[in-house]
Formats: structure tokens, sequence, C-alpha cells
């Protein structure tokens, strides 16, 4: 006799932050120490793709990235993410007396990120918020996003942001389990639909301290992570207005600002934490270079940098300065192979004629 044997496939786009998350007040459920908002990038430009199976015939939970068999450790996020998933479908079974045992039933997951994973660029989150998603959908469970939010921010904090499209806060959340800890949409995707991230690639090689290393480092020896505490409740709010006004001029600014403060808790952390370098540093230059000028023309910010936990940039900006942006980028950075999408990525891997 043929075994049942369920599959669905989906896809989840990247997120980039604007408010960054940094500090766990629980390392064990992902909490974070504050708030953040991100804004989801187009399926077209970086994602991940999940296929899950599930079938009586499985003899254990699998997982392969890019075609690569990785192991899933016992307790790990990977492990944690797929039983909370089974639980989920446990409780379903039970309330809706589906025959269907499939909570029993191992899993296999295959997931392809469409960018290079060399690539520097964060994969974690569209990766634990495909993996969450394509379970619930091969379970058929009618939660919403930001209760599967709940689950994929235990793989990784800023997966939990990745279920929405738009422009997504990650509540921090005062219960201790964790329960309210979850994402929720503040605009969608069409309420300003002009805004492009035109992404940097300026290494290609894997990160030096990861972010869980990170953070625990800077929340244990950081004086100034207690000063950024203060200041995110009042940068959400601000961020919140500039998006719901389409103020790209007050977003660019927080923008830049919170990623450079982040940066800077980095820099207070003891050891001290480099992510950005010398690449990184000259576009800022410039993009405060293309702003000067158009602040100077009444025409306020154009551009906002922001780095995540590696050297490689992502510039917001409206589309109708894309081309504006990427001829810059060009000029001073004349090796840049295109890929991908010829006006989004970029290699920029050497030191800029500048
Ligand atoms: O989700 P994690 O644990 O990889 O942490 C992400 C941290 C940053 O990318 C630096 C900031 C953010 O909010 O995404």
């Amino acid at each position: 006799q043929m075994s049942d044997y369920w599959q669905a496939t989906v896809t989840t786009p990247v997120n980039i932050a604007v408010i960054k998350y940094w500090g766990k007040r629980s390392v064990s459920l992902n909490l974070p120490t504050n708030s953040s908002l991100s804004v989801t990038l187009h399926q077209d430009q970086l994602c991940t793709t999940t296929t899950a199976q599930c079938s009586a015939s499985f003899e254990k939970d699998r997982l392969w990235l890019n075609g690569k068999e990785e192991e899933i450790k016992p307790g790990g996020r990977t492990d944690t993410c797929i039983s909370e998933m089974k639980r989920l479908r446990k409780q379903y079974e039970e309330q809706y007396e589906d025959s269907h045992a499939v909570s029993t039933w191992h899993v296999h997951l295959a997931s392809f990120n469409n960018f290079p994973t060399a690539a520097g660029l964060a994969s974690s989150a569209s990766g634990y918020a495909a993996l969450v998603h394509s379970l619930a959908t091969v379970y058929r469970l009618p939660y919403t996003s930001t209760e599967l939010s709940l689950i994929a921010r235990q793989g990784s904090g800023s997966a939990c942001r990745s279920l929405f499209g738009g422009f997504v806060a990650w509540d921090t959340g005062v219960n201790e389990d964790g329960s309210d800890s979850k994402a929720r949409q503040v605009a969608s995707e069409d309420h300003w639909d002009d805004i492009n991230a035109v992404i940097c690639i300026v290494s290609d090689e894997k990160k030096g301290t990861s972010s869980t290393t990170g953070m625990q480092r800077t929340v244990e020896t950081s004086p100034l992570i207690q000063e950024r505490i203060r200041l995110v409740p009042g940068r959400m709010e601000e961020m919140e207005r500039a998006i719901s006004a389409q103020d790209f001029d007050a977003f660019a600014q927080l923008t830049m600002k919170d990623s450079n403060n982040f940066h800077a808790v980095c820099l207070d952390t003891s050891p001290p934490i480099f992510y950005m370098n010398d690449v990184s540093r000259a576009i800022v230059a410039l993009v405060h270079e293309f702003n000067r000028v158009s602040i100077g023309q009444k025409r306020g910010h154009r551009a906002a940098y922001t780095f995540d936990a590696g050297p490689n940039a992502v510039i917001y900006c409206l589309r109708r300065n894309v081309k504006d942006i990427v001829n810059m980028i060009m000029h001073y950075f004349p090796q840049a192979e295109p890929f991908k999408d010829t006006y989004k990525v970029f290699y920029a891997k050497d030191t800029p004629g500048m």
C-alpha cells in the first residue's frame, strides 16, 4: 500500500531592517532588547523557495540547503521550528478531529536561495520564514502571519519579519514566554510601492562574528547599548510616521542614523566588532555626498544606506532615483559586476577608485 504523501512549496523574500534588532533578552527564545522595523524586499530580488514534504514513510526529519544536506541538530533552531509546527498541527488534528495523523510524520525540507549563499547576504531571515510558512502550508493550518511569526522568530529573530510584505515591525513584547514578541505589518507594499533597494555586495566572504555571538557580547560588555535601548522606542514611532506619510526624507535620515548607531554599539563592544570595512565607509561617504546635492536643491535626502552584520550595503531610494544611484556606484566602483538584476545588485569587491 502506498503511503500518503503531502507537499507544498512557498517563496519568502529577505527583509532588511531600517531600525535594527541587536541584543537578546532571552537567547533560547530569541527575545529582543528592542523593537525593530524592516522593509521586505521584492520576491524577484532576494528570496528563499522551500518545499516541505511529509510522509508516513520518511524515517527522520531532513533538510537540504541549496541541494546540500544539512544536519538538523536536536534542540537546535531548525529542530525547534519543526517541532513547534508539528505541535500546532497536532492541536489542529485534535480540534477538528482530522483523521490524517500528519503531525506524527517526518518532514523533508528542500530550500533554495535565488542568490549566492556565499554572497554574505543574510539568508537566515528568509530561510526560517520559508521553513515555517512551508510547514504551515503543507499542514493546511489556518494560522495568521503574526501567529507564525512567533515560531519563525525562534529560528532567527529577523525571520519573524519576513512573513509579511511591505513595512514590518517586530515588537519586543513584555511577556517572559515570548508570546507577545511578534511581527505586525505597519504598511503594505502597495502603500508605498516606489521604494527600492539597491544592494551592493562589498564582500562575499562569510561574516566574522555571527549575530548571536555579537549580540551576546554587546549586551554583556557595551554601556552604549543601554542608550540604544532608550533611543529605539522613539525612533520606531518616528519611522512608522515617516512610512505612513511616505516621507522619504525622514525615512532616510532615521535609517542611516539607526544603522550608524548599531555599528557604534558594535564598536563599543569588547572586544569590538567591525562589520563595516573601507568599501562600506566609502559607500557611506558617497551617499552623503549624493544627498548633500539634493538637500542643497531643497529636495531633501534621496538615498539611505543601511548595513547589517557584514560589510554589504543596502541603499534605499525612490524608484525615480535608482538610475542616478546605480550610475554613481558604477562610476566609483567601475569593476562592479552587475549580478542577477542588472540595476539592483552589484559586486564591488575591490577598493574603490576614489
Ligand atoms: O536574525 P538574526 O539573528 O540573524 O539577526 C539579525 C540582525 C541584523 O540583521 C543586524 C539586524 C536586523 O534587524 O535584521
